[in-house]
C-alpha cells in the first residue's frame, strides 16, 4: 500500500494493533457514497477522463454490490475501510482504481464518512425517540385522570396524575431531540477536499462535493476539517443526556413493578422469571435500559480524553472515536426502542395508585392553601396549623380527611367542614391548573396537543 518507501512489511502486533477494519467495515456504505461523489467531481473538474470516472463508479458499485451481499472478503492487511475498498477496486477495475485517490486523503475521507455516519444516526435516533414519545402521549392520554403519588425525595410528596408523569418523559425526549438536530445541523459540514490537512493544488470543486452529499458547505478550514471530532462529541453528550433521561425513567418502573409498589404491571414480553424463585417477574430491560446508560457515558468520556491534547491535525489516536461512537448510538437506539415497547406494555393499576396517593398525607398542602386562601392565614402560619394536624393524624394512625373536625378547630377554631373537600386526592389533582399543572383537563390538553404535533411532524 505504500509503494516503494517500505522494504518489509508490518510486525504482526503492528498489523493487529493499527486495524480498524474489524470496526470500521460498517462505514462501507459511507465511503462508498463519499467516493462516488469525489470520483464524479473529480470527472466533472477535467481532473480525471470521462472514461476513467465511468469504470471507477462502476466499480464502486460492484464493491458496495459485494459488502450488501456479504461476498467481500475483509483483510486485516489492508488496514481500514478505505484501503480494502481501494484494493477490491483495482481487482476489478484494473490501474484506472489508482487515480480515485487523486485530491484527497484519508485523513478527510475519514472524516467525511464519519460524519456521514452521525448524520444518518442521529436521523434514525430523531425517529425513534418521536415514537417513543407518541407511546408516552397515548398512555398519558388513557391516564390523565388516573391519581398517583407525586414524590419529592422519594417521599410522598403531593397526588399527581399517571398521565402527568408520563408527559414530564416527553418533555424530556423533546430536548434530547432538539440536541441531535442541533449536533446535526452544526456537523452537516463536508470535509472531503481538505486532503490530508492542506487542501490540494488540483482545481477540485468542494461545493459539489458537499452538495452531492447531502451537506450544507464545504468546512472552511482544511486543518480543522481532518482534525477535529467535535461532531462526534456533540452526538455522543446529546446521547449521554438521552440516556440518562431514559435510565430515570427505567428505574422508576423498576420500583413501580415491585411487589412493594405495585404501581403497574408489565407484561410478559417485557419480564423474566427466575429458575428458583417461582414468584418472580424481573423487569430485566428497564434495568438493562438503567445500566447500559453507563456505556454511553463512558464512550463519551473515553472520547473526550482521546481527544484533549491532540496536536493538529490528523493523528492515529483519531481512530479511537469509532468504537465507542458506534456502540454508544447503537446502545441509544436499543434503549429507545426498549422503552417504546416497555411503555405500549405498562398497564397502571389505578387502584393502588390511588391508595398510595391517599397515604403519607400528600394534600396537606392542600389544606394548607385552603387556611390561606379560606381564612386569611399567612402561607407560613398555615404551615404550622397543617404541620400540627399531620402530627395529630399520624398519631392516631388515620388520613387527615378522617381527623374530626372538632380535633381541627382545636388547633383553629375558623375551620369549617368545608376543609374536606380539599383533602380527597381527586379534589387536589383538579385545583392543580395553573399552567403545567397536573389537573387532568391540563393533563388531557397536553397529551392532546403532543399527539397532534407527532403526527404533523410523521406526515
Ligand atoms: N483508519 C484511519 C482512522 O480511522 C483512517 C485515517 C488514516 N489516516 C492516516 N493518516 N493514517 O482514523
Amino acid at each position: 500500500m505504500w509503494g516503494g518507501r517500505f522494504a518489509s512489511g508490518p510486525a504482526e502486533i503492528m498489523e493487529e494493533i493499527n486495524a480498524s477494519i474489524g470496526f470500521d467495515k460498517r462505514l462501507a456504505p459511507q465511503d462508498i457514497r463519499g467516493s462516488l461523489a469525489h470520483v464524479a467531481m473529480l470527472g466533472k473538474a477535467g481532473i480525471l477522463p470521462a472514461e476513467d470516472v465511468a469504470k471507477i463508479e462502476a466499480g464502486l458499485k460492484t464493491v458496495r454490490d459485494e459488502i450488501e451481499a456479504g461476498s467481500f472478503e475483509f483483510r486485516r492487511e489492508l488496514e481500514d475501510i478505505h484501503m480494502s475498498v481501494e484494493s477490491r477496486l483495482r481487482e476489478i477495475v484494473g490501474p484506472a482504481a489508482g487515480r480515485l485517490h487523486t485530491a484527497r486523503s484519508r485523513n478527510d475521507q475519514v472524516a467525511t464518512d464519519m460524519r456521514l455516519w452521525v448524520r444518518d444516526t442521529l436521523d434514525a435516533l430523531d425517529g425513534q425517540a418521536a415514537d417513543l414519545q407518541q407511546a408516552l402521549a397515548e398512555l398519558a392520554l388513557t391516564h390523565a385522570g388516573t391519581v398517583m403519588p407525586g414524590f419529592t425525595h422519594l417521599q410522598s410528596a403531593q397526588p399527581v396524575t399517571f398521565g402527568h408523569h408520563l408527559l414530564a418523559y416527553v418533555e424530556m425526549l423533546a430536548r434530547d431531540r432538539g440536541r441531535f438536530r442541533d449536533a446535526r445541523a452544526r456537523l452537516n459540514e463536508c470535509p472531503l477536499g481538505a486532503a490530508a490537512l492542506a487542501g490540494t493544488s488540483f482545481p477540485i470543486d468542494r461545493h459539489a462535493t458537499a452538495a452531492s452529499l447531502g451537506f450544507d458547505r464545504p468546512t472552511a478550514n482544511s486543518l480543522d476539517s481532518v482534525a477535529d471530532r467535535d461532531f462526534a462529541l456533540e452526538a455522543l453528550s446529546a446521547a449521554a443526556i438521552a440516556a440518562v433521561h431514559l435510565s430515570r425513567f427505567a428505574e422508576e418502573i423498576v420500583v413501580w413493578t415491585s411487589a412493594q409498589f405495585g404501581f403497574v404491571r408489565l407484561s410478559d414480553r417485557f419480564t423474566t422469571g427466575s429458575s428458583i424463585m417461582p414468584q418472580k417477574r424481573n423487569p430485566d430491560a428497564a434495568e438493562l435500559v438503567r445500566a447500559k446508560s453507563g456505556r454511553i457515558i463512558g464512550a463519551l468520556s473515553g472520547l473526550l480524553i482521546v481527544m484533549k491534547g491532540l496536536p493538529l491535525a490528523y493523528s492515529k489516536d483519531m481512530q479511537e472515536d469509532k468504537e465507542g461512537t458506534f456502540d454508544a448510538l447503537q446502545t441509544l437506539s436499543l434503549c429507545l426502542a426498549a422503552m417504546a415497547g416497555m411503555v405500549r406494555d405498562l398497564e397502571p393499576v389505578p387502584e393502588v395508585l390511588k391508595v398510595a396517593a391517599c397515604s403519607g398525607y400528600a394534600t396537606a398542602t392542600d389544606l394548607a392553601d385552603w387556611l390561606v386562601r379560606e381564612l386569611g392565614l399567612p402561607f407560613r402560619d398555615a404551615h404550622h396549623v397543617t404541620g400540627r394536624l399531620v402530627g395529630e393524624a399520624s398519631s392516631r394512625g388515620i388520613g387527615l380527611e378522617a381527623l374530626p373536625l372538632a380535633v381541627m378547630q382545636a388547633e383553629e377554631p375558623r375551620i369549617t367542614d368545608a376543609v374536606f373537600a380539599v383533602l380527597g386526592v381527586e379534589n387536589s389533582v383538579r385545583s392543580r391548573t395553573s399552567y403545567g399543572g397536573t389537573a387532568p383537563d391540563n393533563v388531557r390538553a397536553q397529551a392532546e396537543g403532543w399527539l397532534k404535533r407527532l403526527a404533523g411532524e410523521a406526515a
